[in-house]
């Protein structure tokens, strides 16, 4: 049974422990205590009370902008993102957000395709946005009204 619940102090091990494993880049603790200590809207995905996936999600005024989405990579293609989406867009326009914004790496093409599938377009790049292997990497820009 898949449900979703506010991530805590608690959790900040197990997150960036996943973290390490999925990304060449990844968050680090400090990076999801910082979250978490700004207010952002940080949730745990979890399944019969494991963690499956995690998200952040900044809101400023009525545009929220999802910093992290991630699904443990032994549950993808299982509709998790998917689900674990949606329950950010219902939580976003409970809070009166009306867009939603992120970026991700031009060759993230899995990601890509989860969003273009819920409805987010490109708008633009931003240049030299991600660290990369030997230098930086431009961001695309996405967004979606809610
Ligand atoms: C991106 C991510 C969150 C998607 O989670 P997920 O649970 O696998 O997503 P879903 O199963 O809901 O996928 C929904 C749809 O998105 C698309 N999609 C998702 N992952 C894809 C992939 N690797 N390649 C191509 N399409 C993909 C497909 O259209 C998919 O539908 P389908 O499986 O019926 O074809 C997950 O792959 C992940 O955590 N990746 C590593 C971290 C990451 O890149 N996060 C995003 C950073 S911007």
């Amino acid at each position: 049974m898949l449900g979703y619940r506010a991530m805590t102090g608690d959790d900040l091990d197990a997150v960036a422990e996943a973290e390490r494993r999925i990304y060449a880049f990844p968050w680090t603790r400090g990076n999801f205590a910082d979250s978490l200590a700004a207010g952002h809207d940080a949730w745990l995905a979890q399944e019969n009370g494991q963690m499956i996936g995690y998200a952040v999600m900044m809101r400023v005024l009525d545009e929220a902008h999802l910093l992290n989405i991630t699904v443990l990579p032994e549950m993808q293609r299982g509709g998790r993102g998917s689900a674990l989406l949606m329950h950010l867009f219902d939580r976003a326009r409970a809070q009166a957000v009306t867009r939603m914004l992120l970026e991700v790496r031009p060759g993230n093409l899995g990601g890509q395709a989860l969003y273009r599938r819920h409805g987010f377009a490109e708008i633009g790049r931003r240049r030299d946005y991600y660290p990369a292997h030997g230098g930086r990497e431009d961001a695309i820009v996405m967004a979606r009204d809610l």
